[in-house]
């Protein structure tokens, strides 16, 4: 996973970490510049063979005494080079950077894309959201801003202890001796910033779940009056989210205290006993000041190496949850499914299904639609239609021994899941409008579209005169889920978009649930006279809107309780002709 993300970034973090480990170089040569001229310079001591050696490249010791601006030029040029190479770190740090979260988010949203409807259903997209933004920005501030430092406190921690041990043996061993405490004490601190921050991270994941839902549902919350309810479970939620980032902020303030009072002490100890050294004259001034130096060189990389740490923990939780949307297992074909002709009969034997196991939706229900034909599938509510649909798009799957679906003879768990739906044309319960143009909406499968094919599909589902009707027409933005259209009219939409696929199977889920019975009537007949040869099922509580189907399924708690034509039906006892009366009783009483 990891590897995917760094594509094209890993050459510019290797840039940062060489333009870092050269300002680390530099920054150690001012202590030995300034201990060779207050030694050497002044107070006419040997210098040590590799500085002597460095010093004589620029003229030996006699000439530089002379020249003492030589040594203000080696520390100009040393300060501008650091400068440069410190540009460098940031730059290639930022490009490297931006490229791995850019790549992340690309990842993450193509990988979303392709996972099951079934994880969608189960996964709430506010927190989809906050782990493809916030997850990703831990993540990727973790590797710009301490992991990419990493390299060059190992080099500084390396390099300073090398240096003290090479100036005074005991003094750097006292030195030494704190780092294992440092060490110690990180580790103690990072269990519980990790197990803290992943309960900062979840509380973040509800909170924006939350924010999300109440933002989709405001016109049932503004309905229903729930906007104090609504806020208040926010503010509840917020306040505990609040807490947490408090908690986590408190754990880390002794962290940092406690890092502070030991780093102190250390150079405290080391200067008194430096100066002791220095007094008795087992060390000279100028090694004391460059030892100082160093030692300043290894307490702040230790220290940092701690906030690295901790920002570990941060970023180790947040990989965890981009590893789950990661690791859920995109939706696939079986190796040999294939793209077979779609004209034939769909078939349903024994089918049986449950979304949770302790409840069975479906129970061994069996049909057949011929292909041409029209059935008509009638049920109360929760029996168990839609989940027929979804499950004849594949967007759920059968399990084995759970009966199995084919269409011309072909099961569809062989056939490729993009030529099943590009064959089958559902006009879904809920139909979700993009907050696009009409005009986009309806050809949202195929953005080339002429004119004349979309105003043919609008005119089959009698949407093409409310479209007049609009100031705009075609070009009319509907709102965020389509806010601005009618029910009945985002239907139609909806039914418009489903008919542009020109697919010879076409699916309506309850799709005139929300237009006028004239209206139902003037679409049914439109969609006689453009689907004469295509293979329909048509979901209604209605009965008018099913009854000149060729064949009626009546669906009762998943079971297929009658199945035959309306004349059938009304004929023989049963639920359809209970609901057939009560809807004609209806009607007759509206005309009475
Ligand atoms: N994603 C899901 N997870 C769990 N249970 C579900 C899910 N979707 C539907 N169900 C349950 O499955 C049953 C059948 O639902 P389905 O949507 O198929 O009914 P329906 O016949 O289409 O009803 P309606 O006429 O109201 O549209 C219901 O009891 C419902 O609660
Ligand atoms: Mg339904």
């Amino acid at each position: 996973m990891l590897s995917r993300f760094m594509k094209g970034a890993a050459g510019f973090f290797a840039l940062t970490v060489f333009a870092s480990v050269m300002v680390t170089v530099l920054d150690a040569v001012f202590p030995q510049v300034i201990r060779y001229t207050v030694d050497t310079l002044i107070n006419g001591q040997e210098p040590t063979k590799a500085v002597g050696f460095f010093a004589s490249l620029f003229g030996g010791a006699d000439f530089l005494r002379n020249n003492l601006w030589m040594i203000a030029l080696i520390v100009v040029i040393t300060a501008l080079l650091t400068s440069f190479f410190r540009y460098l770190t940031r730059v290639a740090n930022a490009r490297g950077s931006e490229t791995m979260a850019e790549n992340m988010r690309n990842t993450l949203f193509s990988h979303i894309q392709k996972l099951p409807f079934s994880w969608h259903t189960k996964n709430q997209t506010g927190d989809i959201i906050q782990r493809c933004t916030s997850d990703v920005d831990t993540f990727r501030n973790f590797i710009s801003e301490q992991l990419v430092d990493m390299f060059r406190i190992v080099f500084l921690i390396v390099f300073s202890l090398f240096m003290m041990f090479s100036m005074n043996v005991t003094l750097a061993l006292i030195a030494l001796g704190f780092v294992p405490v440092i060490l110690f004490y990180n580790n103690y601190f990072r269990h519980r910033i990790r197990d803290k921050f992943t309960e900062v991270d979840e509380q973040e994941g509800l909170l924006s779940a939350m924010a999300q839902e109440n933002l989709t549902g405001v016109r049932v919350v503004r309905a229903f009056g729930r906007e104090k309810f609504e806020k208040d479970k926010f503010n509840k939620q917020n306040e505990k989210y609040t807490g947490l980032w408090v908690q986590l902020g408190n754990i880390l303030g002794w962290f940092w205290g406690i890092g502070d009072l030991i780093s102190c002490l250390q150079v405290m100890l080391i200067l008194c006993i430096g100066t002791v050294f220095a007094v008795r004259g087992s060390i000279t001034p100028g090694e004391l000041i460059a030892f100082i130096s160093y030692n300043g060189m290894l307490v702040w990389p230790v220290r940092r190496l701690g906030r690295i740490i901790s920002e570990m923990s941060k970023a180790h939780v947040s990989i965890d949850r981009l590893r789950y949307i990661m690791d859920s297992e995109e939706e696939t074909d079986r190796p040999d499914a294939a793209e077979p002709d779609m004209t034939g009969d769909i078939v349903f034997e024994n089918v049986s299904f449950s979304y949770k196991p302790e409840k069975q939706v479906l129970k061994n229900v069996s049909f057949e639609v011929k292909a041409g034909t029209t059935l008509g599938i009638l049920g109360a509510t929760g029996s168990g239609k839609s989940t027929l649909i979804l499950l004849l798009d594949r967007l759920y799957t059968l399990a084995p021994d759970c009966g199995r679906i084919t269409i011309g003879g072909v099961d569809i768990a062989d056939i490729k899941a993009s030529w099943l739906r590009k064959n089958v044309g559902v006009v879904l319960q809920e139909p979700f409008l993009f907050s696009r143009s009409i005009g986009e909406n309806i050809a949202v499968t195929d953005a080339y579209a002429d004119e004349e094919r979309v105003e043919l599909a609008a005119s089959v589902a009698c949407i093409s005169q409310d479209v007049a009707e609009m100031t705009h027409g075609y070009e009319t933005v509907v709102g965020e889920r389509g806010v601005t259209l009618s029910g009945g009219q985002k239907q139609r939409v909806a039914i418009a978009r489903t008919l542009m696929l020109d697919t010879p199977i076409v699916v309506f889920d309850d799709s005139l649930s929300a237009v006028d019975t004239d209206t139902d009537r003037r679409i049914r007949k439109a969609l006689r006279e453009n689907t004469e040869n295509k293979t329909v099922i048509l979901i209604s509580h209605r009965i008018v809107s099913l009854m000149e189907a060729d064949k009626i399924l009546v669906l009762d708690k998943g079971r297929v309780a009658q199945l035959g034509t309306h004349e059938e039906l009304v004929a023989a006892d049963g639920i359809y002709k209970r609901i057939y009366e009560a809807q004609s009783a209806i009607t007759e009483e509206g005309r009475a």
